[in-house]
């Protein structure tokens, strides 16, 4: 599920295109909105899109089982999910977010305005966490978190960069891992 310009569904689609991505497959992209670079990137791929708003949870959850949707990534999903969706998907849909959870996450914090808050906050070092989405904002179960420094004189841009380089590499492992493991769990029965 995506709102922006979509480079971590670009990289989950290149690993999965390079065979990093071997125990998951893309099969639908969700917007919330049209227009957005996420949606060209899915074109380009020929991976099925859909805009669906967000107040539309049960054209959302709809789409889902249409596609038997296992697991539900976000990238870059601006919009708060419905509880129904986060009930139906606990334990199998993730976010990524461009900070070290607990630190930097929460309402407001999203796009530029978190790396101002690392720098303000002095930090030696951010990165991003891939975590379990649960009713509160950038709070579920952390998976894994990469590492950046913070270096002296660091603008938010440039900090910024620094992180979605790690974000690209970090998502798809953390996904093809998870997904991994979502696959013995069906297979021993559990969540089917
Ligand atoms: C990333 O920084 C991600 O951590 C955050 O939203 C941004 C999405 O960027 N949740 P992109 O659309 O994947 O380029």
């Amino acid at each position: 599920m995506v709102s922006g310009g979509g480079s971590n569904l670009g990289a989950i689609l290149d690993a999965q295109e390079c065979g990093r991505l071997s125990h998951a497959r893309v099969v639908l992209v969700i917007a919330n909105k049209p227009g957005i670079g996420a949606l060209g990137r899915a074109a380009e791929r020929h991976i099925e899109s859909r805009v669906i708003p967000a107040e539309d949870e049960a054209g959302l959850l709809q789409a889902l089982g249409d596609n038997r949707i296992e697991l539900l990534l976000l990238a870059g999903y601006m919009r708060r999910l419905g509880g129904k969706t986060v009930e139906r998907y606990r334990g199998r849909l993730l976010n990524i977010h461009p900070a070290l959870l607990p630190r930097h996450g929460g309402p407001g914090m999203f796009g530029l305005r978190v790396h101002r808050a690392v720098l303000e906050a002095g930090e030696s070092e951010s990165g991003c966490t891939v975590h379990e989405v649960d009713e509160e904002l950038d709070h579920g179960r952390v998976l894994a978190q990469a590492r950046v420094p913070v270096l002296p004189g660091d603008a938010p841009e440039a900090l910024a960069a620094r992180v979605l380089k790690e974000e690209h590499r970090l998502y798809p492992a953390v996904i093809d891992e998870f997904a991994l493991r979502w696959r013995q769990r069906v297979q021993e029965g559990v969540g089917s």
